[in-house]
């Protein structure tokens, strides 16, 4: 029997956070589909096809499938042959939310187990909107992300900023 796990987010940009989770999920299951979404909740920064080649360019094509959902996540883990969802937890802020979205998942559909891995300690303060804010101002953020990452998100920065 094969494994398979998906790992859903906005990924708006990619941190070394959701790539701990990537590399930490590839040693628990058989296959990984790192599927990137559209939040209806977040206005995004970048294009999902934009999210989604960063996260091929930094990940293992051997090891990792990286797609994007255009639905529910749970019919999208079943059409898949998922048994199971990957999301890491941070602090307890996160708490709220993904016992929320569990719950509701659970009942759309019984069958898709959510799993929960721990941010590593030094990605726990670490997310995608305060990278993106810090960078925003100008800030350092090349610990965050991956440094093609770093330099998109530069990039994007510069861009609106002369938009304005
Ligand atoms: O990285 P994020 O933004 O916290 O990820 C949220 C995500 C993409 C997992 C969530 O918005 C999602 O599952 N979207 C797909 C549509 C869906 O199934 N929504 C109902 C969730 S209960």
């Amino acid at each position: 029997m094969t494994r398979v796990a998906v790992y859903p987010g906005s990924f708006d940009p990619l941190t070394n956070g959701h790539l701990d989770i990537i590399e930490r999920s590839v040693e628990l299951f058989d296959k990984l589909v790192v599927a990137v979404a559209h939040n209806q909740r977040k206005q995004a920064l970048f294009s999902l096809e934009e999210r989604i080649e960063m996260v091929r360019a930094v990940t293992d094509p051997a090891r990792v499938v990286v797609d994007t959902i255009e639905g529910l996540l749970v019919d999208y883990a079943r059409a898949k042959g998922a048994r199971a969802v990957v999301r890491g937890l941070r602090a307890v802020a996160d708490f709220e939310y993904e016992f929320q979205m569990t719950l509701m998942n659970r009942r759309l559909a019984p069958d898709v187990e959510t799993v929960f891995l721990m941010t590593r300690d030094d990605h726990s303060f670490v997310s995608s909107s305060l990278v993106k804010e810090v960078a925003s101002f100008g800030g350092k953020i090349d610990e965050f992300v991956p440094p093609l990452v770093a330099e998109r998100l530069k990039k994007r920065i510069a861009e609106r900023a002369t938009q304005r």
